[in-house]
């Protein structure tokens, strides 16, 4: 399976980024092939709304030639969101990235069609306050773009930073991301 990990901390090498470690390391060892992408130090534009896209057939379609990472979307058979949560959602970088899913679905203008309909999509997230208080507007939100994409929504695994870099490398947030890793690639 083809898995594509959009990472969308602005820290780097912060905590959603070491919860990524050992959730990508068993996705290899159970034999997917694995795209990193973090998206936070790429040039990845807002959607200007401009519906161009909605025109453009068999193709992804943007106007925006940026580093908005199109052809990995394509590519992948899973696609994990791997976000802290900010202000009970993505990541700035992330949102950009979901914005611009219309040029996947072309259900707005004369081209017709879906150019990722199939796909299964994961959430990975860390956050400050509790399990789903925290979790639940963005798994909302996903979960309906999921629906209304004919993508198949696979789950969430979450963690909370109580103790930064820290909270993310205790066994039962390593051996959870394990177990995370195997679930959404049956
Ligand atoms: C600007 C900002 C907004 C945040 N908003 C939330 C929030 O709405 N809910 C929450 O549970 N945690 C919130 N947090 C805490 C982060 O989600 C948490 O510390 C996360 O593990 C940071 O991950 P990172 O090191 O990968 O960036 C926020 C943190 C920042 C810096």
């Amino acid at each position: 399976m083809n898995v594509l990990i959009l990472m969308g901390s602005p820290r780097l090498h912060g905590n959603t980024a070491e919860l990524c470690k050992p959730f990508m390391e068993e996705l290899k060892e159970n034999g997917a092939e694995v795209r990193y992408v973090t998206l936070a130090d790429k040039n990845i534009k807002p959607c200007k709304g401009c519906y161009a896209c909605q025109e453009v057939s068999g193709e992804y379609g943007c106007c925006q030639k940026d580093d908005m990472p199109a052809d990995d979307i394509l590519w992948a058979d899973l696609i994990v969101l791997a976000t802290p949560i900010y202000a009970w959602y993505c990541a700035a970088s992330m949102k950009n990235v979901l914005d611009r899913h219309y040029g996947f679905n072309k259900f707005y203008g004369s081209a017709e069609g879906s150019l990722w309909a199939g796909k299964k999509v994961a959430i990975l997230a860390t956050h400050g306050y509790d399990g789903a208080y925290a979790t639940d507007p963005f798994e909302m939100g996903i979960q309906r773009l999921c629906k209304h994409s004919n993508l198949e929504y696979v789950g969430l695994y979450s963690v909370q930073d109580e103790d930064n870099l820290a909270s993310f490398q205790t066994e039962e947030a390593v051996a959870g991301a394990k177990v995370f890793a195997r679930k959404v690639l049956v």
